[in-house]
């Protein structure tokens, strides 16, 4: 049977103003991920890592999440451009300018944001003066879903950690979550540098003084992933919601 004649062209042509249905490409030219990792394309390690802090932070996804990138480098950024992740939004902060002023000049989307900030870091940025705990939530980086650091407690020593967790905690929501990796190893007493001829490198703790660190920070840890081959040690922690009682 024949169809009935379709409506004209000029009835059916759809404008469609949706950020999310538009292609976008970026390929920011940094790679700041270990050459293990690096053997893949930054959007498969990038999508697989987004998966894995997802489904352990019990997440349906990213789709109305609003995550803060911590020591954030370009593959995050690079994996929700370029794979179109649905995400409310995605700020990332890092102490190195150079990449944070490619993302901004970029990616135009108002879901992201990306802030430099001259943070101490005896590997990355040591000659940066002590900053407040506070410089982040003042900036107002807060009320997100998360924040999550791959790749960055592994190359903060014990005091530059403390600080890191301290300064991420009222950036988080009340019930929102911190996700991030590090070296740990139970022989170690406390901290060590695993590779003392390169500061920062491989900064490694006991998991238990980790522990206590973050629970002195407020953070609540509930669960701690092995390493895979992606990634470090993963922890869960979260900031869970003051009771009156
Ligand atoms: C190994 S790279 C990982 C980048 C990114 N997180 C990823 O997994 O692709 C570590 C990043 O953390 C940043 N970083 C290190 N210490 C930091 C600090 N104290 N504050 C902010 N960013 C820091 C570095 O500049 C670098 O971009």
């Amino acid at each position: 049977m024949r169809q009935k004649d379709n409506a004209p062209y000029s009835t059916l042509l759809r404008a469609e103003s949706d950020e999310t249905s538009s292609f976008s490409y970026i390929e920011p030219p940094f790679n700041f991920n270990h050459s293990d990792v690096a053997v893949y394309p930054a959007e498969v390690s990038g999508y697989f890592l987004l998966k894995s802090l997802s489904r352990r932070l019990r997440w349906d996804g990213l789709t109305g999440k609003r995550l803060l990138d911590f020591g954030c480098g370009v593959r995050f950024a690079r994996t929700i451009v370029n794979l179109g992740l649905d995400i409310e939004t995605y700020s990332g902060i890092d102490t190195n300018p150079e990449p944070i002023e490619w993302l901004r000049g970029n990616i135009k989307s108002p879901r992201f944001r990306f802030d430099h900030f001259d943070i101490p870091n005896a590997m990355y940025n040591p000659h940066a003066r002590s900053v407040d705990a506070g410089i982040l939530a003042d900036a107002g980086f807060v009320g997100n879903d998360a924040a999550c650091m791959f790749s960055v407690i592994t190359h903060n020593n014990p005091n530059e950690a403390k600080k890191t967790f301290d300064m991420l905690y009222p950036c988080v929501m009340n019930g929102g979550a911190m996700y991030f990796t590090a070296f740990v190893d139970e022989s170690v007493s406390d901290y060590i540098e695993r590779d003392p001829t390169f500061k920062g490198h491989m900064c490694t703790y006991n998991p238990g003084f980790l522990l206590k660190m973050l629970s002195e920070s407020g953070w609540r840890v509930s669960d701690i992933y092995p390493p895979s081959e992606l990634a470090m040690t993963a922890f869960v922690c979260w900031k869970d919601v003051e009771s009156d009682v």
